[in-house]
């Protein structure tokens, strides 16, 4: 309990969040045209360490250079363990143009990573006195990142949205797999001699969601390695959709309609949370909190449910 009101995370669709390497700028104009909400430029780990220069040069004249429509537009930059990282916040702050939105830090391990970059994006901002603060987000993908994960989602007030990458964490927590995401073969129950697979995610994910909620931050899963396989990536999408997350990456332009897919309300979900706000009108008409819908318990509770399944289609139509 508490008299405190939860905050309300940023109000704009980011089902799904399209990479690509800074490295690569023949795929700019494709990732722009894409359908994804998001687009994620790549400074670190898929940008080799001497193609860092020119990376950052590629993605600096892409910025002004490209229509990215309505696209969120963000930017992936070294990690803080990295001598990469401030000349990524530096340059990007310097000479992008105003259209770039976020800048994404990887491997945060503790919200003192969020202040010594948002010490230097603000210093940065006010000498080039640009008018647009831009926004961060943060890869939870460390032991440390999820042992720090409700400080890291309170850090600043330029933090967007937290996501999990499956790889470096499995890595840091020494997960005994190659696999980024979805199922893992050795990690099951057994009953009666039959195996039941379970999802070793689960856990870090449901931290995230709730630092994230707790702080108005969006909860997004990350990556799914194996491009090849639709159903494992739904499967992990819908996952998280149903544990509170807004979307998903895409390493692969063909993972983007299967994040949208997932990550937007279907219309028979849109049509039973109305008809239950419906029921719920008529019930407090009659003097009632709890109701009956389709053979089943409704009250005040349902309300509120609804209208997160509302909201968040209202959003992504308008
Ligand atoms: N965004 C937009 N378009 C992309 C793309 C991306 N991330 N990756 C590939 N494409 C395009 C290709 O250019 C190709 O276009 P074409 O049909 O016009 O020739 C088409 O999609 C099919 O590409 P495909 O041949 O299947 O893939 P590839 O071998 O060129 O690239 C990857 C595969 C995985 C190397 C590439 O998708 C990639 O770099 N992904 C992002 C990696 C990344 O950023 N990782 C960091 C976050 S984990
Ligand atoms: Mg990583």
């Amino acid at each position: 309990m508490s008299f405190r009101i939860q905050p309300q995370a940023p109000a704009r669709p980011n089902r799904c969040q399209l990479f690509g390497p800074g490295s690569r700028p023949a795929i700019f104009e494709k990732m722009a045209t894409s359908t994804a909400d998001v687009i994620n430029l790549d400074l670190e780990d898929s940008v080799a360490p001497d193609d860092k220069d020119t990376a950052r040069k590629n993605i600096i004249q892409a910025i002004g250079d490209i229509d990215w429509g309505n696209k969120y537009l963000s930017v992936r930059i070294n990690g803080l363990d990295t001598p990469y990282w401030y000349r990524d916040v530096v340059d990007l702050l310097e000479q992008a143009g105003e259209r770039l939105d976020q800048i994404m830090i990887p491997k945060v391990g503790n919200a003192s990573d969020i202040y010594a970059v948002d010490a230097l994006a603000t210093a940065v901002e006010a000498a080039k006195g640009r008018k647009k603060t831009i926004s961060f987000e943060v890869i939870i993908e460390s032991a440390a990142g999820i042992a720090h994960v409700e400080e890291i989602a309170a850090s600043s007030p330029r933090l967007h949205a937290m996501s999990l990458g499956a790889a470096d964490f499995a890595a840091s927590m020494g997960m005994q797999t190659t696999g980024i995401g979805g199922t893992q073969e050795n990690y099951y129950m057994l009953h009666d001699s039959a195996k039941h697979w379970s999802d070793p995610w689960h856990w870090a994910q449901a931290a995230i969601v709730a630092a994230c909620r707790t702080h108005g931050v969006l909860p997004v899963d990350g990556p799914f390695g194996d491009f090849s396989d639709d159903e494992g990536y739904r499967a992990q999408a819908r996952r998280s959709a149903t544990l509170g997350m807004v979307g998903k990456w895409a390493i692969h332009p063909k993972q983007i309609a299967l994040a949208n897919e997932v990550f937007t309300p279907s219309e028979e979900q849109v049509t039973e949370a109305r008809e239950i706000l419906d029921a719920m009108e008529k019930a407090k008409a009659n003097g009632e909190g709890a109701t009956v819908y389709k053979g089943r318990l409704v009250d005040i509770a349902s309300i509120k449910q609804a209208e997160v399944i509302v909201r968040q289609a209202e959003m992504i139509a308008g």
